[in-house]
């Protein structure tokens, strides 16, 4: 029977090493979900790196990751510290992010790293083809592995190729710089389908393919010597009856079921209902406009003193790659302008930003979404942003407004939101102040067609139009071979 293999850099799940005993606990998170159905299908497997190193795990804890891995229908790909050091936070963080997301001053164009994650994509490749039989599909996914699709091709040229990249593809004029342009093409170009979140990404990566390459491109469809390759854009969705769901359980919980945090939302809310909460929840990342965030927020406050003590931001930032020197730096930089702002504009009873730097449960997230009057999502580039969806799939009582930054994938479906630029702060003040006194029925139109749009273009369904679309392209290699 034949099946499919998921790629991806993270396995979806998380190892975790107490005491030397090992912690399995399957990810809940958007890409896992949305491939739940192609994953469980048949042999499915899901091939990635575990997240220990080598050097953390003696033969034993070895052996007993490769078990606890194979139970949840996975395999591991075994990196070294030097490994994560070159291809992970190097040339795939210190290269490959800040260059997608046009962050070129944090682009490094170093050749051990990119020797690296040549390296560990021929690492992957072999983990992959020990598992494939003939029929079988692949789907990779992500900038880790863009060399990937080729690698899988050129020995087994009958295999099924799908590619995902969930992060923006730069315009020509930007990938262009790049010094290993040519042969990341060509890994890409490995895939029958290379699939992005949105049109422009897709037109970008065509541009640069037709430039640098000197391929013929045909509306979607690349020819190459002896294969099509199909292009198209599939833009992500959540699980969205998870979130709606968790939402309405909220509304109904009794006192001795809420969360902590809860509790402490319900006391603010109690003390002055006329103040509100504006919401935003990142990975501590450059990308996702943090700082800018918060001098909007200054800017706003003194533009609009009527909101002071009536309006709270609370910032959730997630920690992430935090070994990379950039992300350093935006943390300390993060913690100084809240202590500042915060300092500055403070009362007895009232601190204008609540900051929390920590990951939190699934039901901490579900706490924050359906106290806020208001979600302030300003990321600088953002291939989609699925906080933005998730936050209008727990809206369940009709109120609540998305301000939502223009750079991010998800505006493309999302023109109902209250669009900014992330780097014009007078107009996220005024946009801000425009989402707090928005009137009820408007705040309900506007939610009522985002959430039957997210709704119809969930997770799952983006998972099974990207499938039937690289079936599309086996029936039709198969249909030209006998022809
Ligand atoms: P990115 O993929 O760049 O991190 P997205 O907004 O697309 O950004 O996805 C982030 C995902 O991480 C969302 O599904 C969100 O629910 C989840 N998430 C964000 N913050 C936390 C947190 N503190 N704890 C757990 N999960 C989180
Ligand atoms: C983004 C990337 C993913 C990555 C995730 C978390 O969503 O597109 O590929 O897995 O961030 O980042 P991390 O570096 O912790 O895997």
């Amino acid at each position: 029977m034949n099946k499919t293999i998921i790629v991806s850099n993270r396995l979806p799940l998380q190892i975790k090493l107490n005491n030397d005993k090992l912690e399995v606990v399957p990810s809940v998170g958007g890409l896992a979900t949305g491939l739940k159905s192609v994953h469980a299908d048949g042999n499915g497997i899901w091939i990635g790196w575990s997240g220990l190193t080598e050097e953390e795990l003696d033969d034993n804890l070895k052996s007993l990751v490769k078990q606890a891995v194979k139970k949840e229908k996975c395999e591991a790909v075994s990196l070294t510290q030097d490994d994560i050091d070159n291809y992970y936070l190097g040339f795939s963080n210190k290269t490959l992010w800040p260059l997608f997301h046009y962050f070129m001053e944090y682009t490094e164009f170093e050749h051990e790293q990119w020797q690296a994650y040549k390296r560990v994509n021929e690492k992957f490749a072999e983990v992959v083809l020990e598992h494939i039989e003939d029929g079988d599909t692949v789907w990779v996914h992500d900038y880790q592995l863009l060399l990937l699709p080729k690698l899988i091709k050129d020995k087994k040229p009958n295999t099924s190729i799908g590619f995902f990249l969930h992060i923006p593809f730069p315009s020509y004029e930007i990938f262009r710089t790049f010094p290993w342009r040519e042969e990341v093409l060509d890994g890409m170009l490995g895939a029958d389908l290379l699939g992005f979140h949105t049109y422009d990404y897709e037109r970008h990566f065509l541009s640069s393919v037709k430039r640098i390459m000197r391929l013929e491109v045909n509306f979607n469809e690349i020819s190459m010597a002896d294969r099509t390759i199909k292009v198209d854009s599939f833009p992500m969705g959540i699980d969205y009856n998870k979130f709606h769901n968790a939402a309405l359980a909220h509304l109904n919980q009794d006192e001795s079921q809420k969360s902590e945090l809860q509790k402490r939302l319900d006391d603010h809310i109690q003390s002055d209902a006329d103040t509100k909460l504006v919401l935003s929840i990142d990975r501590m990342d450059y990308t996702k406009g943090i700082p800018n965030r918060i001098r909007a927020f200054e800017y706003f406050l003194n533009k609009y003193p009527e909101f002071k003590e009536k309006v709270r931001l609370i910032m959730l930032a997630v920690p992430s790659r935090s070994d990379v020197p950039q992300y350093k730096k935006l943390k300390r930089e993060t913690d100084e302008l809240v202590g500042r702002i915060n300092g500055q504009f403070a009362t007895v009873s009232w601190t204008p930003i609540w900051y929390y730097y920590r990951s939190m449960p699934f039901e901490n997230l579900i706490d924050l979404y359906t106290s806020s009057q208001v979600a302030l999502i300003t990321p600088i580039r953002d291939g989609m942003n699925l906080v933005a969806k998730e936050y209008i799939a727990t809206r369940t009582n009709g109120h609540g407004v998305l301000v939502l930054s223009e750079m991010a994938g998800a505006s493309k479906e999302m023109n109902e939101a209250l669009l900014i630029n992330p780097n014009n702060f007078e107009q996220i003040a005024d946009t801000l102040k425009i989402a707090l006194e928005m009137p009820e029925a408007e705040q309900s139109r506007r939610l009522h067609i985002l959430q039957k749009r997210l709704k119809r273009y969930s997770v799952e369904k983006w998972a099974d139009e990207f499938m039937s679309s690289l079936n599309s392209t086996k029936k039709y290699r198969e249909t030209s071979i006998t022809r």
